[in-house]
């Protein structure tokens, strides 16, 4: 019996249901492979979804082209599969879509023009699984930038980025040095949510990095906080983990621009771990200072 079938089986309750349907949610479930429940061990060992090809044809083929028409079609004799939501053009060259994405980030003039411009861009495969684009929240224009890691379940359904409990945690550890929504920009590495919440793939993370670039220049802030470990490393471009890189001043170069940056603990190590929000107010403090200089 395949386990879905199974699990619905053991399950008492509608509420029990709707939890199981929650979790496949949060886990990145986008799509079922088949309408109806069938036994897949019983078939051999041909992968679930095997008898499904892509029809190059109909897939986009060039970086921005738009994706709506790309199907999954059936084998001849097999059932059709059931309608799926139209997917982005994710199988880009990690390079391929970066190269575009730096094309059409530079041409951007203003934040509306590039969160224009992100809706449009089909190279990073993140886009096919999340529901909205998490692009900025807080102010157009800011001293201080905030720069996490992805957008999770709260911000794919609210389309903003740190807006769960990490979020209420991120707001209230600006507010003890002063500072609330209208003073900050907070985006992320990443703007579309990485399914299951899983850390962004280095790939995922170079096809937004162009965008990441101009939203900084745009912004013009005077320094930038990388908030917890995946953050740092993609915008520090280092491999060591948070607890080395937290606490330390360093320079980022965006475009003609220095910029001083630092990177702090990230506010859902912080919920899981409130012995470490100590490390995190010695952060704070320093980028208080440095505000204020
Ligand atoms: N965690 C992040 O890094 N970013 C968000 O937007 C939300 C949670």
């Amino acid at each position: 019996m395949p386990l879905i079938s199974m699990l619905m089986t053991k399950l008492a309750s509608r509420e029990e249901m709707l939890a199981l349907l929650d979790w496949f949610q949060a886990m990145g479930v986008d799509a079922a492979v088949d309408d109806s429940s069938c036994d897949w061990l019983a078939r051999g060992p041909k992968a679930p979804g095997a008898d499904y090809v892509w029809r190059h044809s109909e897939v986009p083929s060039t970086p921005g082209e738009s994706a709506a028409n790309a199907r999954i079609s059936p084998r001849p004799g097999t059932a059709a599969p059931p309608a799926a939501r139209p997917r982005a053009a994710t199988p880009l060259g990690a390079s391929e879509a970066e190269i575009g994405a730096r094309k059409i980030a530079r041409q951007a003039t203003s934040l509306e023009a590039l969160e224009t411009a992100l809706r449009e861009f089909d190279g990073c495969g993140l886009k096919a699984t999340a529901t909205k684009l998490c692009f900025y929240r807080g102010a157009a224009k800011a001293d201080l930038m905030i720069v996490g890691e992805a957008p999770g379940r709260d911000e794919d359904l609210e389309g903003k980025p740190f807006v769960g409990r990490a979020g209420q945690l991120l707001d209230k550890m600006l507010s003890t040095i002063g500072l609330g929504e209208p003073d900050v920009h907070i985006t992320n590495i990443v703007y579309w949510r990485p399914p299951g919440n899983r850390t962004p793939t280095p790939q995922e993370a170079l096809a937004c990095r162009p965008f990441l670039e101009r939203q900084i220049e745009l912004v013009e802030p005077k320094i930038v906080v990388a908030v917890g470990g995946a953050a740092a490393k993609e915008l520090f471009g280092v491999a060591e983990g948070i607890m080395r890189l937290r606490g330390k001043w360093r320079n980022v170069t965006i475009g003609e621009r220095t910029i001083a940056a630092i990177a702090t603990l990230h506010p859902a190590y912080l919920l899981r771990t409130p012995a470490a929000k100590q490390l995190a107010w010695q952060d704070l403090l320093q980028i208080r200072s440095k505000i204020r200089a």
